[in-house]
C-alpha cells in the first residue's frame, strides 16, 4: 500500500498573509508530494512495503539515509500542516498549565519558538514536544524528525526550510516566524499531549 499525500486540513488561503496560497500550493503539491513519491518508490516491493510510515522512518534512520530523509520529510510535512490553523486554536487546560509552568505564558512560549526557529542554522524544524515528561523546544536539522524518538512526543512543529517562506518573506525567516506564531493549532498540540503517544501519519 502506497503512502498518500494527505489533503491540507484547510483551504490554501487559510494561512494568509503569513503563508500565501501560492506557497502552500508549491509546498504541499510539489515538495510534500515529491517526498511521498520518493518514499513510495524506495519501499515498493521491499521488506518495508505496507509498513506504517513511522516504522519506515525508524528502520531507515541508521541504514538508508536517502529513504530516511524522504520518509521523515513526508511525516514532518503532514504534522506541520496540522500544526497550523487559519485561526489560532485554544490549548486544553492541561497544556495551558504545562506551558505556564515551563514558559510562564503562551505568549512567552511563542516568542521562544520564534527565537529558536530564527536562530536555527540552515534547514530544519523547530518543535514543541514532551520530552521525559516535560515540555521542551527541540530543533532537528534537514529532514530529521521526532517521529520515532523514544521518550519524546511531538506536539507542534514549524518548518524552517526556505521553501516554507521564501515566496512570501524572501530571506526574512524571523518575519515568517512572527507571522505563523499567530497561526498555531494549540488544539492539535493538546490532542497530541492527551494521547501521550506520537501522532501517526494517516493512510
Ligand atoms: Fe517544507
Amino acid at each position: 500500500m502506497a503512502f498518500e499525500l494527505i489533503d491540507l486540513p484547510y483551504e490554501d488561503t487559510a494561512l494568509e498573509p503569513a503563508v500565501s496560497a501560492k506557497t502552500l500550493s508549491y509546498h504541499h503539491g510539489k515538495h510534500h508530494k515529491a517526498y511521498i513519491d520518493k518514499t513510495n518508490k524506495a519501499v515498493d516491493g521491499g521488506d518495508l512495503d505496507g509498513k506504517p510510515l513511522e516504522d519506515v522512518i525508524a528502520s531507515a534512520r541508521n541504514s538508508d539515509q536517502g529513504l530516511f530523509n524522504n520518509a521523515a520529510q513526508s511525516w514532518n510535512h503532514g504534522f506541520y500542516w496540522h500544526s497550523m490553523a487559519g485561526k489560532e486554536t485554544n490549548a486544553s487546560g492541561e497544556l495551558k498549565s504545562m506551558i505556564e509552568d515551563a514558559f510562564g505564558s503562551l505568549d512567552s512560549l511563542k516568542e521562544k519558538l520564534a527565537e529558536r526557529g530564527a536562530g536555527h542554522f540552515a534547514s530544519g524544524w523547530v518543535w514543541l514536544a514532551v520530552k521525559d515528561g516535560k515540555l521542551s523546544i527541540e530543533e532537528t536539522h534537514d529532514g530529521d524528525t521526532l517521529a520515532d524518538q523514544d521518550g519524546t512526543v511531538p506536539l507542534l512543529v514549524i518548518d524552517l526550510w526556505e521553501h516554507a517562506y521564501y515566496l512570501d518573506h524572501q530571506n526574512a525567516r524571523p518575519e515568517y516566524l512572527d507571522a505563523v506564531k499567530g497561526k498555531l493549532n494549540w488544539s492539535f498540540a493538546s490532542e497530541n499531549l492527551a494521547r501521550g503517544t506520537t501522532w501517526t501519519y494517516p493512510n
